[in-house]
């Protein structure tokens, strides 16, 4: 169960850093002691050609609820890991310490979930370069504002929530002309380009600082940005129901144009322009 706020607890981390490891079974601790053993070893072994950075990360476990969050420090030779943040991660969680809990799925910036914040910006941890020349640690937190269900794990229920109250899908009542397909013409496909591409990462949403004090209300920058995708389909029948749902001081109009969104969205989408787009339509 997802207990705690990443952005207030993250304070509280970095006081907390150097509070003793979460207590494990002596088990546990021999084989964690073994693998960090190994992974000494294999530094020694890197010798003078290694290239070593440390990450500092977020933990929390919900099995110890009593203990605050802490930011926990591991090191790795850069020359042994891949390029990109999540390859650092998934070398510390096979490597040094296999109770590193984070998602991730098809390491290629598609399927969204290993959104997290890292050196202060949300992005996706499989397309953001380990910054090799930088001597600085990495810091890793997961996505402010969001409870925490373990480490970098967000839980992301209500952002799902809302996504499925602005009903993603196609509504029409007229049966397709050949009865087979619903079609469109170049020019409407194209008004979809820079909307179908948004992958729910929630990277935007959590950036935006209206979300964070009305998510329970006010949809975000990412549900909006989908929002607007169905209302610049031209197969969609149901607009009128759509504009109307939006009609309220919270759903829409919590966003204050501050463009937090825009800039930290990983695919180069501009969720911004698309809640001015669906603003301008309410007004004509
Ligand atoms: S608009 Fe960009 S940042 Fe926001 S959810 Fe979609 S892909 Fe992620
Ligand atoms: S432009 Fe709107 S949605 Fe984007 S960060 Fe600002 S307030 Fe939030
Ligand atoms: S692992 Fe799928 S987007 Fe990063």
């Amino acid at each position: 169960m997802a207990a705690l706020r990443s952005s207030s607890a993250a304070a509280r981390a970095l006081a907390a850093s150097s509070r003793p490891a979460i207590r494990r079974p002596a088990s546990s601790v021999r084989g964690m002691a073994q693998l960090a053993d190994a992974a000494q070893q294999s530094q020694h072994a890197a010798g003078e050609n290694a290239k070593m950075k440390t990450f500092q990360i977020y933990r929390w476990n919900p099995d110890t609820p009593t203990e605050k969050p802490k930011m926990q420090s591991y090191t790795l030779d850069l020359n042994k890991t891949g390029p990109m943040v999540l390859d650092a991660l998934i070398r510390i969680k096979n490597e040094l310490d296999p109770t590193l809990t984070f998602r991730r799925s098809c390491r290629e910036g598609i399927c969204g979930s290993c959104a997290m914040n890292i050196n202060g910006t949300n992005t996706l941890a499989c397309l953001c370069r380990i910054p090799a020349e930088d001597s600085k640690e990495t810091k890793i937190y997961p996505l402010p504002h969001t409870y925490v269900v373990k480490d970098l794990v967000p839980d992301l229920t209500l952002f799902y929530k809302q996504y499925k109250s602005i009903k993603p899908y196609l509504q029409r009542d007229t049966p397709a002309e050949d009865g087979k397909e619903y079609r469109q013409t170049k020019a409407d496909r194209k008004k979809l380009d820079g909307l179908y591409e948004c992958i729910l990462c929630a990277c935007c949403s959590t950036s935006c600082p209206s979300y964070w004090w009305n998510s329970e209300e006010y949809l975000g920058p990412a549900i909006l940005l989908q929002s607007y995708r169905w209302l610049a389909d031209s197969r969609d029948e149901k607009k009128a129901e759509r504009m109307d749902a939006l009609n309220n001081s919270m759903s829409l109009y919590r966003c204050h144009t501050i463009l937090n969104c825009t800039r930290t969205c990983p695919k180069g989408l501009n969720p911004g322009l698309a809640i001015a787009k669906i603003k301008k339509e309410m007004a004509f």
